[in-house]
């Protein structure tokens, strides 16, 4: 396994082109997607095409030290879901976004706090990364108490995107929280 980072329980790993099946399952399930799509699958097509070509593309891009990672519970190697560090589309390196997506049958564990945490530690201690933002819908508060957790501050309402605008809850916007490297670092 090609691993990323370890904390306690979770074992973080590049993803492979072998990996399409994961992904299409993660998705596959309407409670996962409920505030990403309304609850729509994502098209098996669509990751196998366009998902998993974008996050390979991207360990390239940076070197293999930012992206989407795949993470397994290190007890019995189960795929939980992935979560990424990333900068935007157009933005600089060092500021960079946080985000997760669990499989249902690992919710309520800790774990997305969990690896989020070790994210941000290593963003900050070795990455070279200033400042770390996250976003999720206003209404989606298993997210937002990750980003409340890792003691980032809620800094603005965003609009919900066109294409989220049916999803339940969409007519309240979305939120953006941040943690600069200093706010991080009082607050360890
Ligand atoms: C939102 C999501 C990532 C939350 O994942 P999670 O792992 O359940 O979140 P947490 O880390 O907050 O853990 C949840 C609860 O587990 C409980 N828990 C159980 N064992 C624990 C442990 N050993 N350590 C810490 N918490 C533990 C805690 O009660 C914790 O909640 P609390 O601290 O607020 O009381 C997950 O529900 C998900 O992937 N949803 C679908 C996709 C999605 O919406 N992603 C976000 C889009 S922006």
């Amino acid at each position: 396994m090609d691993i990323y980072l370890e904390t306690e329980r979770l074992a973080l790993r590049r993803f492979t082109a072998d990996d399409a099946d994961l992904l299409i399952e993660l998705d596959s399930d309407p409670a996962v997607m409920r505030f990403l799509s309304g609850g729509v699958p994502t098209a098996p097509q669509v990751i196998r095409e366009r998902h998993l070509p974008a996050i390979l593309a991207g360990y390239e891009k940076w070197g293999g030290d930012l992206g989407l990672f795949a993470a397994h519970a290190k007890d019995d190697g189960a795929f939980i879901g992935w979560f990424i560090l990333r900068p935007g589309r157009e933005g600089p390196r060092d500021e960079v976004e946080l985000g997760y997506r669990l499989r249902q049958l690992a919710w309520g564990r800790g774990y997305a706090t969990e690896g989020s945490r070790a994210l941000l530690h290593k963003a900050f201690t070795a990455l070279g990364v200033r400042r770390v933002w996250a976003e999720t819908m206003y209404v989606n508060r298993g997210s937002r108490n990750v980003m409340e957790k890792l003691a980032m501050t809620l800094v603005e309402g965003i609009p919900t995107p066109s294409d989220m605008e049916r999803v339940e809850g969409a007519e309240q916007g979305g939120v953006r929280y941040e943690i600069t490297k200093e706010q991080w670092e009082q607050r360890q």
